[in-house]
């Protein structure tokens, strides 16, 4: 009889925890996709507004603190079709503050009335602000990233987990996630989202003929350095473009 109590709650007590653990990690992918969905935005906003950027002079305060973030959250709502997400998270607090930090550390560059291209572009600002959210110490870090080969910056390299998702987007494109990932000894969330190609990347990442500052030029005089100073990797509009790989320690939920 009282063996069998012991086997009765034991049982109780590990389907209660795996319970929790799939509420955890529900509660978990629900945060992820949100970050997810707000960095993209972010990434769109800055697209959409290379004509602001690169204005010389003018008002410049939709770039800067809460207008600068009112402005992602229209382009999450247009783009997802539903509401810009609560803070009600550590990760979504930071994140956002850390888009603001990382406009202000820009802004001497991006309110110069001399310089035209100001090279503020969505692959800074992505790895930017990577940087910044990686040493907020809350467990969260983001990356956009590619595969290995001709990779710009070298922050961005995929690790294996990375480089294998991207091998299964290339087959499979849709969004991929790891609920049971361990990374330096922690258990983590992953997820790997792919970004489409588009004809205007190749402006910078495809060849000589498709780089802007050679139009109108003879081909003698053709550069392969795109106009943010890179040499271009002569990508085709067939390639896999990138990705927004997302890693959240399960820590930060407790
Ligand atoms: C104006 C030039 C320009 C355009 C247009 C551009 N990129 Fe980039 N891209 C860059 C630069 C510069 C970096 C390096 C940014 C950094 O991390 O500092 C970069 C980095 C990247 C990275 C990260 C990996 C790496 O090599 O560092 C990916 C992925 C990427 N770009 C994909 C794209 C895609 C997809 C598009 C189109 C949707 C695109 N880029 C459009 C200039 C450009």
């Amino acid at each position: 009889m009282f063996k069998k109590c012991i086997s009765v709650s034991l049982s109780l007590f590990l389907l209660f925890s795996s319970m929790l653990a799939k509420a955890n990690d529900q509660e978990m992918k629900r945060i992820v996709d949100q970050v997810s969905k707000m960095y993209i935005s972010s990434m769109v906003f800055l697209f959409k507004h290379q004509w602001l950027i690169n204005q010389k002079g003018g008002d410049k305060s939709e770039l800067f603190s809460e207008p600068f973030i009112n402005n992602i959250k229209r382009v999450y709502e247009e783009k997802y079709q539903e509401d810009f997400p609560k803070s009600d998270h550590i990760a979504k607090k930071m994140l956002l503050q850390s888009m603001i930090e990382v406009m202000e550390d820009n802004r001497p560059i991006l309110t110069d009335a001399d310089i035209g291209f100001k090279g503020i572009i969505p692959a800074t600002f992505a790895s930017q602000l990577g940087r910044k959210l990686a040493i907020k110490g809350i467990g969260l870090k983001i990356k956009f990233t590619r595969m290995n080969e001709g990779i710009r910056n070298k922050a961005n390299i995929p690790d294996a987990w990375e480089s294998a998702m991207i091998q299964k987007i290339i087959k499979v494109p849709k969004i991929y996630y790891d609920a049971n990932a361990v990374v330096d000894g922690k258990a983590v969330y992953r997820q790997f989202t792919p970004l489409p190609m588009k004809p205007y990347c190749l402006k910078c990442h495809g060849t000589m003929a498709d780089n802007p500052l050679n139009e109108g030029k003879d081909r003698s005089q053709w550069t392969n350095i795109d106009m943010t100073g890179f040499e271009m990797e002569n990508w085709k509009i067939t390639d896999f473009g990138g990705g927004v790989s997302i890693l959240m320690e399960k820590s930060s939920l407790q």
